[in-house]
Order: C-alpha cells, then sequence, then structure tokens
C-alpha cells in the first residue's frame, strides 16, 4: 500500500478533479489548500451558512497563481439536486464536508439540521451516483458512538445517538451501506473525532472549543468549562484529517469502500489539560493570560462524557499515519490564532 508522500506524488504526476462540499468552511478549506498544492483541478460547492469568503482568502495565499486557477466554485446548496449534480459532473473524488455541526444548534433547530444533513446529504449520494464518481468519502462523526460506554471507540460498536446531530450523522452511514446494496455504490465515512486546526470558526455561539478558548485568552474574556474537566476528547489535528481524505478517496483496495473509519489520533485529552496546553500556548505571547483560570458550569445537553478512537482499522485499511499529536497541531494553530486576534 502507498504511504500518504507516495499518494501525493502519484497524485502530482496524475491530477485528477475532486468535488469539495462545504469547501468555505474549516476542513473544506484545508481540503482545498492541500489540493491545489498538489495541483489538483477542484470544484468547490458551498452556501456560505457558515463558510466564509475569508477562507478562500487565506487559501489563495497560500498557493501560486497557476493553482489558485484550478479552483472553480459554485454558490449553491446541497438541498438543491440541481445544484448537487451541477457540482458532481465530470468529477473523479467527491470529499463530501457540508452540514450544519454543533451538537447545541441541533438541539435548537433540529428541523434545519435534518434539512442540511440528511436531505442534503441523500442529494449528494444520488447526484455522485449518477454522475459515476471513482470514490464518495463523507463526514461521519464520532456523535455515532453516542451513549456506549466502551473505550476506545472501534468501528463496528456504536450505542444511542443523544442528539439530533448524531442521529443526521448516524442516518449518513445507513444511507451510505443502503446505497452500496442497492446501487453497488459503496462510499467511505470517515467519523471524525474533533478535528482542530487553522480556519476553525473562533466566532459564534455554536463554535468549538479550542477555537473559542484560543479566542477567549487572547481577548482576555473567560473560559467557560462545562461540566467538572474531566470530560475528555481525542482531538485531531487538520493536517491528519486531510491526510484521511486523501487516502480513503485514493484507496486502490477493493474492501476499503463501504466502510466507516475513525480519524483521530487516538489519545484522549480532558478539557482541564486542553485549557493548561492551549494555555501554555497563548501565555508568551499575551500575558493577560498567564494568570487566567476556567471559570466551571453546567454539562452540556447531548455531550458524551468521553471520547477515544482506536484508529487501527484507518491505519491498516487506508494507510493512514497521523503526523501531528494534539501538542504539535496546537502549536500550530495557536501561530494562526495569535495572528489572527493579535
Ligand atoms: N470539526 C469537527 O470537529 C467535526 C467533527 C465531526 C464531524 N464534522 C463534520 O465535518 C464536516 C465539516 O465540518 P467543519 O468543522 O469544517 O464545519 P464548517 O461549518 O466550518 O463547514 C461546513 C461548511 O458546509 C457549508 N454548508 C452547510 N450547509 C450547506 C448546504 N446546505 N449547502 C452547501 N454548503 C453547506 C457551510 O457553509 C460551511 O462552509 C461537517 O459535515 C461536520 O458535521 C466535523
Amino acid at each position: 500500500m502507498l504511504t500518504y508522500p507516495q499518494r501525493q506524488l502519484a497524485l502530482k504526476e496524475d491530477p485528477k478533479t475532486w468535488l469539495i462540499t462545504g469547501v468555505a468552511g474549516f476542513i473544506g478549506s484545508n481540503l482545498l489548500e492541500t489540493l491545489l498544492k498538489l495541483d489538483q483541478k477542484v470544484v468547490g460547492l458551498d452556501n456560505f451558512s457558515t463558510g466564509y469568503q475569508h477562507n478562500f482568502d487565506e487559501v489563495e495565499k497560500q498557493v501560486t497563481p497557476e493553482q489558485w486557477r484550478l479552483f472553480s466554485f459554485i454558490e449553491g446548496d446541497i438541498c438543491s439536486i440541481k445544484d448537487c449534480k451541477t457540482a458532481c459532473d465530470g468529477v473523479s473524488y467527491v470529499l463530501h464536508q457540508a452540514a450544519l455541526g454543533s451538537v447545541p444548534r441541533s438541539i435548537e433547530d433540529p428541523l434545519t439540521t435534518n434539512a442540511n444533513n440528511i436531505t442534503g446529504f441523500l442529494n449528494m449520494l444520488v447526484a455522485a451516483r449518477d454522475a459515476e464518481v471513482t470514490q464518495f468519502v463523507y463526514a461521519a462523526s464520532s456523535s455515532t458512538y453516542g451513549d456506549h460506554p466502551d473505550l476506545p471507540k472501534q468501528e463496528d460498536i456504536i450505542g444511542n445517538p443523544l442528539s439530533p446531530y448524531a442521529v443526521t450523522k448516524l442516518v449518513n452511514e445507513l444511507y451510505s451501506s443502503v446505497f452500496a446494496k442497492t446501487y453497488d455504490f459503496k462510499p467511505i465515512g470517515l467519523r471524525y473525532f474533533n478535528i482542530f486546526g487553522q480556519r476553525q470558526d473562533p466566532d459564534g455561539a455554536y463554535a468549538a472549543v479550542i477555537p473559542k478558548w484560543f479566542a477567549a485568552l487572547l481577548k482576555n474574556e473567560t473560559v467557560f468549562i462545562n461540566g467538572d474537566g474531566e470530560t475528555s476528547r481525542d482531538f485531531c489535528f487538520i493536517d491528519n484529517c486531510v491526510q484521511a481524505n486523501i487516502m480513503a478517496a485514493t484507496s486502490a483496495k477493493q474492501d476499503a469502500s463501504n466502510q466507516v473509519y475513525n480519524v483521530a489520533f487516538g489519545e484522549r485529552t480532558s478539557l482541564t489539560d486542553l485549557f493548561r496546553l492551549i494555555k501554555d500556548r497563548v501565555s508568551p505571547i499575551y500575558s493577560g493570560a498567564e494568570k487566567a483560570e476556567p471559570t466551571f458550569r453546567e454539562f452540556r445537553a447531548g455531550d458524551v462524557r468521553h471520547s477515544l478512537a482506536d484508529i487501527t482499522k484507518a491505519k491498516t485499511m487506508l494507510g493512514y499515519s497521523p503526523e501531528y499529536s494534539i501538542s504539535a497541531g496546537l502549536d500550530k494553530a495557536a501561530q494562526w490564532y495569535i495572528k489572527r486576534f493579535i
């Protein structure tokens, strides 16, 4: 099986056409940057519901003008089958990221989350199937493990979903396996575990914990920890996630399709430890953070208590080999947040 560097080299020598949905978002824009740097042709689809033009502006600065010209953008909605069909036309690989993230958002507004994450997903499956794309890789979620207590999480042992968001991500997996059985169309689902890094949105009510805490410490605002601080997560740096997508899409192994894989680093960090790790990176730059201490408040509805992935399956079947530990990833993320806020 080819390694990630070998796979990248092969793509450079024989470029392909990729579709990234959710391309203006955090993960989508990082996929875009890497693929353009590999001289791939990229079609992007986004409706800017939680994505931004400034993510494109940043990617444009990271690539050459020739590489930027390889990108064509469709402002459109996965809830429109027409937009999905237009986007899938002539594409080899689909990296489907578009969805409404956030457990609390889905609890407040389950209808909108359902429409984007289930109807939108089904539209994309139908469009990609009809366009006969080579591989369809989609963003699944560790929330699918729900209330199952076992650690580390292994792909075939899941519990009951704890939020509307988790239901939508589970339904994505169910539709995918039904498409494999009924249409011989075999997607690959990547169950992301708390991905973090450059361009993850620090603003808004539904921001994820790492960008929120970088922003709070850099702006001298209170950091809130929901619960007792012992809640833990398998935080995974964005470059590992990008690697998993490229390895999944280009996997030559026949039995690698119609599967789901954990995408994580394989280590667990408590929220209290995470606070220290972020504070250690902010304090040398912004002395106001040195004395900061977190404020503890109620546990949040719909949250799982602990999360840790077994990543053996992705390593064995896809050749996934995450390069960045949480510490190495936080070093890189810190540079980006410091530049943004200072
Ligand atoms: N970030 C994580 O830790 C994490 C964890 C598990 C799963 N995921 C999944 O990964 C994917 C990407 O997440 P992200 O963190 O980059 O979020 P994000 O909000 O930054 O990106 C999502 C993008 O999808 C776009 N989008 C949403 N609905 C759309 C629609 N109907 N039509 C077209 N575009 C639409 C948004 O505008 C945005 O640009 C999502 O499917 C999310 O559920 C993320």
